[in-house]
């Protein structure tokens, strides 16, 4: 990273930012089944965490419920990318439902996991935050096993069968660095602790955490686009104060933006979320723009070639219209 150059404020801008493959695929999964089908078409929960997605998938006729019970018998409905417990396609089952499962092919892995360490009856600590939807959903997997731990605090809190028979399994958008800590914690209770066949924590996680760390010390402000629900977003502020930034915010919006946070910075460094369009980044740097940081550089620490492909059902639609 080049210190600024003469006068110009700069923004550091990271890069991967942004759409993750499973974000992407979700949302397509709802503009394509919005195209195909024709409205109605319910989505369980956000699709992803962010405002503009949800409100913009609103306006194109998608209809947003908390749960399959607010579904009318028979309808459409996608579940989103966070994944859903067994329990959510049982009931949707029994209403005739016919659902479009967005779950992010990482999130499933994960639930995959759960299922065969319950199978073997391992205790389950489930890394994660309570009440996401993700953790929900892979609780779900297997109730009677698993227990979520949020963070080294609640280590100590854990009640298991055996000592000897405990694996962990997380939540896919956490702090990289907090779970090493979490997990080094909990081997240092259960030293026979089980790890998760492969990372948990995802790529796209994990790589938007590393362009933050790369930023961050040379940022006097550090912004975050992203919502206040998105786990991911929320992470990446914390990351960046851990990393060295003096401040960051996250905004949904540039409106959002209080222009004194800027009062003495020469370099901001600018990031977004996983489920965060690129345009909501770009109104940021237009803002950004008007008060005087022209000096706009990309710093890369990873490229991202992942995608995924759309839902086996709605593809298998998709082609035998076509
Ligand atoms: Fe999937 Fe990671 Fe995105 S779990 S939805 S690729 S943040």
């Amino acid at each position: 990273v080049i210190p600024p150059a003469g006068g110009a404020k700069r923004i550091l801008v990271a890069a991967p930012r942004g759409y993750c493959a499973g974000v992407d695929r979700a949302v397509d999964a709802v503009e394509q089944a919005l195209a195909h089908y024709g409205t109605p078409i319910y989505v369980r929960k956000e699709i992803v965490h962010n405002k503009y997605v949800v409100e913009a998938l609103t306006r194109r006729g998608a209809i947003f419920v908390s749960e399959t019970d607010e579904v009318p018998e028979g309808a459409r409905v996608v579940f989103s990318a966070h994944g859903v417990a067994p329990e959510v396609h049982e009931q949707a089952a029994a209403r005739h439902l016919q659902t479009i499962d967005a779950t992010c092919p990482l999130v499933t892995k994960v639930h995959k996991q759960a299922v065969r360490f319950a199978g073997d009856d391992y205790d389950i600590i489930l890394v994660g935050h309570t009440g996401h939807e993700e953790v929900e959903g892979t609780q779900g997997e297997a109730p009677e096993r698993i227990q979520v731990v949020n963070g080294p605090e609640e280590v100590d809190r854990v009640v298991v069968r055996d000592p000897s028979k405990v694996a962990w399994i997380s939540q896919t958008t956490l702090s990289v660095d907090e779970t090493l800590e979490t997990v080094r914690l909990l081997r240092e209770r259960f030293p026979e602790l089980i790890d998760p066949p492969t990372d948990n924590i995802c790529y796209a996680t994990q790589n938007r955490q590393a362009a933050v760390k790369a930023i961050a010390p040379h940022a006097d402000v550090m912004l975050v686009v992203g919502s206040g629900n998105s786990s991911n977003s929320v992470r990446l502020k914390e990351v960046a104060l851990e990393a060295g930034a003096p401040a960051a915010y996250r905004v949904d919006y540039a409106r959002e933006i209080d222009d004194a946070w800027f009062d003495s910075a020469r370099t901001v460094g600018l990031t977004s979320g996983a489920s965060v369009p690129e345009i909501l980044v770009r109104e940021v740097i237009e803002h950004l723009g008007g008060l005087g940081f022209t000096d706009v550089e990309q710093v890369r620490t990873a490229t991202e070639k992942i995608t995924f492909s759309l839902p086996k059902n709605l593809r298998a639609d998709l082609k035998a219209a076509a």
